[in-house]
């Protein structure tokens, strides 16, 4: 096994957080370990719950933290969804959706994603059809959605919420930032949509996933999950503070990003420029990619190798012969690009 390797298969961020989060952790007091962080004169969460609600123009009072968007998708989860409710979630989607669903026994219904010629979309009419079907209690949407990149357009988006309003309609946008840090729409889809709750996290874009703090915006409606996901003490403070620094680090991560963008593209054309390969447009920080079958198993150790991770899958039939790519830095995807066209040529694939 190569020394110094390089991970591309658990989609964090591989460039890391800005200057000022570590600048924050450098210097931090003993009050940031010793005190809770809870603001009990102003009745808010938290400073960092101030923060996001005054970036995205909502109330205070709409804004949940968590132990990254994993403990939030569970709090909502485990808030709404009793033995026997059925929950909907996107075929090819985390594979931890259905194992919180199993923890309360729901009853998961998956509504398709399809391969379109040049990336995976929302099969919007499928998924207005189940629901009118089994009358959901929640409904997960993943976007941009992990392992396929694909996010769900807005104005499907709005068609589909429109369809769901007798459900809690989850919107997981753990990868949110890599197709553009937009946020704008927040505010209305909030308010709009009593009964939709959207999920993001400082562990991705933010490159923070260490820390876990995660962030959402709830509907008016979901009062119940507001009570049993506030803490009374408050939330992590350093993390917290990390999270307030990176926030105030804009350029940074736009920078950051725009790099990866670019080797979205050169990965794009590397990968689609193999035989038997095949990539699929994302708007997050990773790619799904067809690979050739009977190469599965020596792509993945002539790369492991090479001291290269990328995700393959196993139990997941329609995803056996993809894989899935992490952007890491430019010289992270320059050294996978390289071993993939050195594999592609010994294997006279080329
Ligand atoms: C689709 C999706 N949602 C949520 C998460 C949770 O991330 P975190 O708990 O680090 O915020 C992940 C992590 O990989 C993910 O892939």
């Amino acid at each position: 096994m190569a020394q110094n390797e390089i991970f591309l298969d658990r989609n964090e961020n591989n460039y890391g957080p800005a200057p000022a989060c570590y600048e924050v952790l450098r210097t931090a007091g003993v009050e940031q370990m010793s005190w809770y962080s809870k603001v009990y004169s102003r009745g808010i969460k938290s400073v960092l719950s101030e923060r996001l609600a005054k970036n995205h123009e909502v109330p205070e009072s709409i804004v949940l933290l968590g132990y990254g968007g994993e403990d939030l998708l569970k709090q909502t989860v485990h808030c709404y969804l009793a033995k026997g409710d059925t929950i909907m979630i996107p075929t090819h989607s985390w594979w931890y959706y259905k194992s919180i669903a199993a923890e309360k026994g729901g009853f998961t219904v998956e509504y398709p994603m399809l391969p379109g010629p040049d990336a995976f979309i929302y099969d919007v009419e499928a998924l207005l059809r189940l629901a009118r079907q089994h009358d959901p209690r929640v409904v997960l949407i993943s976007s941009p959605n992990n392992p396929t990149g694909n996010s769900l357009e807005p104005a499907d988006l709005r068609r589909v919420l429109q369809g769901l309003a007798g459900s809690i309609v989850v919107l997981d946008e753990a990868y949110w930032g890599f197709g553009g840090a937009t946020t704008n729409y927040v505010k209305d889809l909030i308010s709009d949509f009593p009964n939709l709750i959207i999920i993001r996290t400082f562990s991705k874009y933010f490159a923070l996933a260490g820390l876990r703090i995660g962030y959402a915006f709830m509907g008016r409606g979901l009062t119940q999950l507001a009570q049993f996901g506030a803490r009374y003490l408050g939330y992590n403070r350093l993390s917290e503070s990390a999270a307030l620094a990176a926030l105030d680090s804009a350029d940074y991560y736009a920078g950051i990003s725009s790099r990866m963008i670019e080797d979205k593209e050169m990965l794009y054309r590397v990968i689609n420029g193999l035989p038997g390969f095949k990539a699929y447009r994302s708007q997050a920080n990773f790619i799904l990619a067809d690979i050739p079958p009977a190469n599965k198993d020596a792509l993945k150790e002539d790369l492991a190798r090479r001291g290269i991770i990328i995700k393959f899958f196993k139990n997941e039939p329609f995803l056996d012969y993809c894989v899935r790519i992490t952007i890491g830095t430019r010289e992270q995807n320059q050294a996978l690009a390289e071993a993939l066209t050195a594999f592609a040529e010994e294997k006279g694939l080329r």
